[in-house]
């Protein structure tokens, strides 16, 4: 893809120009959202995300379209469906953008583990506009991708799943949402012998875990926001994972809105479907800690972040851990 303001073909030129400065926007947006968090408030915690994603989108050269956001426009004030971001301009590079400014929200208000700010770019056209609506989802890392099938019994695929990393089903760890709806396919995980990892909230950095060796997450499963599995998918073309997705409307508005969007009910939808751009850029920032990346700490005139970033192309993965000094002048020791 090219830059209009410039004149080379470089396929890996929007992800090098972007990828650190969407390392600022997530780690600014968590430690905003982590200055509110922990007192309850799960409206001030969003707002602050939100409104510190945006500033930060909005100084970025790049003339940026919001294709899962806050929601759609009438419903959210900043950083909705359709909104316009970044600079602009004849340097500007035109993409599509993700966010997630306090992906567990609730967890964030509690400061209970596993909330992210997340982000991801790509060229337009790059990521699925889908809409918001829940999505049965089944995620797993590079060995098993292609291995498994949403229309086998749960033991099955966590025979496939076993099988691409050399274990038993008993050696598997699954990350499923604690919801109600998530009772049987609980049942049936436990009775196949694998370990169940319940999560308050924050199913896109668990499909980041199930992708990471060493986070002793084997795989995601169940039911969660169709626009998280299209981040999850963007971090996933990176990593090599898969994500099958299949949207699930519960009633007639949230069929009409997937018609709306073009979206078809009973098809899996794959990785590349959910995320087909040609450069990807993806970076989430840890607000609480988490089994991938450590939550913001405060100290004396700054504060300190874990974030981890990938390109499509680039075929990099950064896992940087950043001092911010907040206060002008602080004098900071730097512990490691
Ligand atoms: P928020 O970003 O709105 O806090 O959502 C967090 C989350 O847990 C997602 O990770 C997940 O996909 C979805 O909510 C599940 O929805 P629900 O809470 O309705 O079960």
């Amino acid at each position: 893809m090219t830059n209009p303001g410039h004149d080379h073909v470089d396929p890996t030129a929007l992800e090098r120009a972007l990828v650190l400065d969407t390392v600022r926007v997530t780690e600014q947006a968590a430690i905003s959202a982590s200055r509110v968090a922990g007192m309850g408030e799960e409206d001030l915690v969003d707002q602050a995300g939100t409104e510190t994603m945006r500033r930060i989108l909005g100084e970025l050269e790049i003339d940026g379209r919001i294709v899962i956001g806050e929601g759609e426009r009438d419903d959210a004030p900043m950083l909705y469906i359709g909104e316009q971001v970044g600079k602009a301009g004849p340097h500007a590079w035109p993409v599509d953008i993700a966010v997630d400014p306090v992906e567990g929200t609730g967890i964030t208000a509690r400061m209970v583990n596993g909330a992210v700010a997340v982000i991801a770019l790509a060229e337009r056209g790059g990521l699925f506009h889908a809409p918001d609506v829940y999505m049965d989802k089944l995620i797993v890392g590079p060995p098993a991708a292609g291995t498994v099938d949403m229309s086998w019994p749960v033991a099955a695929n966590l025979q496939a799943i076993a099988a691409s990393l050399n274990r038993d089903v008993d050696d598997l760890t699954i990350v499923i949402l604690d919801r109600e709806r998530h009772a049987e396919l609980i049942r049936e995980v436990r009775a196949a012998g694998a370990r169940v990892k319940l999560i308050g909230d924050g199913d896109v950095i668990a499909a980041l875990s199930a992708v990471v060796r060493g986070t002793n997450v084997h795989a995601v499963m169940g039911t969660g926001g169709a626009p998280e599995g299209v981040l999850a998918a963007a971090a996933l073309r990176c990593l090599g994972g898969e994500i099958l997705g299949r949207f699930a409307p519960r009633d007639d508005d949230e069929r009409a809105r997937m018609t709306a969007a073009n979206v078809e009910e009973g098809r899996v939808y794959r990785t590349e479907e959910l995320a087909p751009g040609e450069q990807i850029v993806f970076s989430a920032t840890g607000i609480t800690d988490g089994d991938l990346l450590r939550g913001v700490k405060f100290f004396g005139g700054g504060a300190r972040t874990h974030t981890i970033a990938m390109g499509l192309k680039s075929r990099v993965m950064r896992f940087s851990d950043a001092i911010h000094l907040l206060d002008d002048g602080a004098r900071v020791t730097i512990q490691v």
